[in-house]
This record gives C-alpha cells, structure tokens and sequence, in this order.
C-alpha cells in the first residue's frame, strides 16, 4: 500500500517551461531545477500533490486560464499586462534583463542597442524591453539556446535574456560575456486564475511557511552560489 500517497489531497496541476536552467529544465527526463523544488516544498505546506505539465511558455498562461493547470511557476515575472489576465502571488525571485555579447564587446546601456540585431525569446519580458528601444532590429526565437547559437555564429549582435539562466548559457560558450548595462529588476511569482482567491491565499501562506523555516535559503543556496 501506498501510505503516504494517503496523506496528501488533491492534486496541484503545474503548469512550466523547462527550458530556463537552474529554474526550470529537464534532467533525464524529469523536470527539475529551483522553481520545481519550491513548488514541492509549497505543495507540502498545503498538504498537496504536483503533477508537472511541461509546455511551450507562451501556452503557460492560456493553459491556467483554460483550466489544464491550476499554477503557473516558469520564472515568470509579474508584469501589468499579465496581471490584466491572471493574478500572481507575492514575487519570490527578484531578476534583470542583461546582454549577452562576444567576449570584448562590452555594451553599458541597454540605448546602445538601437541600430544592432538582437535576439530575444518570443513572449519573454527581454522580448518587450528590448522592442521598446527605437532602432532596434528584434529577432525573435523560440529558446534560448537557438539565440545564443545564433549569436555566437554572429548572426545576431546580441541577446537579451534574464540573468541566472543567461549566465548559464554563457558558461558553455568561451568567447561570450554578460555586458555590464543594467535594466531594471523584475519579480517572478507564481500565476493563478484570477477567481482561485483560496489557492493564491495558501500559496502566500506557503511562502512564508518555506522562507521562515529554512527550505527557501536551502534552496537559494543549492541553485545560486
Ligand atoms: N522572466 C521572463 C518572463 O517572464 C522569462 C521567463 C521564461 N521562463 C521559462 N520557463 N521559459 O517573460
């Protein structure tokens, strides 16, 4: 018999996009990494169950909305057209855009990128802050790892991407850096429908449970040191 299986209620439906290391991505075949961990740790606090739906990021929001997951976590920030649609839960993660560029190219503005080819992922916020800046030419891919390929054959001057996976992808590359302009900081929290008041309630209870008890700085420490 399972036992333990009985202890825990209903089902939480997770809805990610494992393409976004050390938050989301797959591990033989599992979908793991920081978010993933946190949602578990989450998941306990409110006696629950997960089940993971990995999917394409752009679906992530559409698919809470249509009921196929009831939490959304993707290293997601919370931005006020998103929260048009769905609402979040406090923020967990603080983040920033940077640019990734060849090794000695510095670039110290985000400005500095009018005129130049950029590359970002469809839907991501680099997507958005980077169409805001007048001249640029967006190129627009589907993963991160298709724009860094791009741009370390040269066929984009530069990408935008937020900063722990972007230092990720950097490490496997030799002859790409972060540039030293900053953005601004953004939240990632976790999206629910806007009428699950209970849910979005025992996720901020969660929060704090797993902030104060230790299990969040675990993590911290496990993912980013
Ligand atoms: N933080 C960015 C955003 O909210 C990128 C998130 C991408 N996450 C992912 N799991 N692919 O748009």
């Amino acid at each position: 018999m399972l036992l333990s299986m009985v202890a825990f209620g209903k089902t939480l439906y997770v809805g990610t996009n494992a393409e976004f290391a050390p938050f989301e991505y797959l591990e033989k075949g599992k979908v793991t990494g920081f978010d993933m961990e946190l949602m578990n740790a989450l998941a306990k606090e409110m006696k629950m169950d997960v089940k993971i739906e990995n999917m394409a990021f752009d679906g992530l929001l559409p698919a809470l909305q249509m009921k196929k997951v009831d939490v959304v976590i993707a290293g997601m920030t919370e931005t006020p057209e998103r929260k048009k649609a769905v609402s979040f839960t406090k923020p967990y993660f603080k983040a920033k855009q940077v640019i990734i560029t060849k090794k000695g190219k510095d670039i110290k503005d985000f400005k500095e990128l009018s005129g130049k080819k950029v590359g970002v992922m469809l839907g991501f916020t680099g997507d958005a802050v980077v169409s805001d800046i007048k001249g640029v030419k967006v190129q627009r891919f589907d993963a991160t790892y298709s724009a860094v390929m791009a741009l370390e054959k040269g066929k984009v001057d530069a990408v935008v991407a937020d900063s722990e996976p972007a230092k990720k992808y950097i490490a496997s590359y030799k002859d790409l850096a972060i540039a030293s302009a900053k953005a601004e900081e953004e939240d990632y929290a976790i999206a629910v429908r806007k009428n699950d008041k209970a849910l979005l309630d025992n996720l901020n209870k969660a929060l704090v449970k797993v902030k104060s008890n230790g299990t969040y700085d675990a993590l911290l420490k496990k993912y980013f040191k």
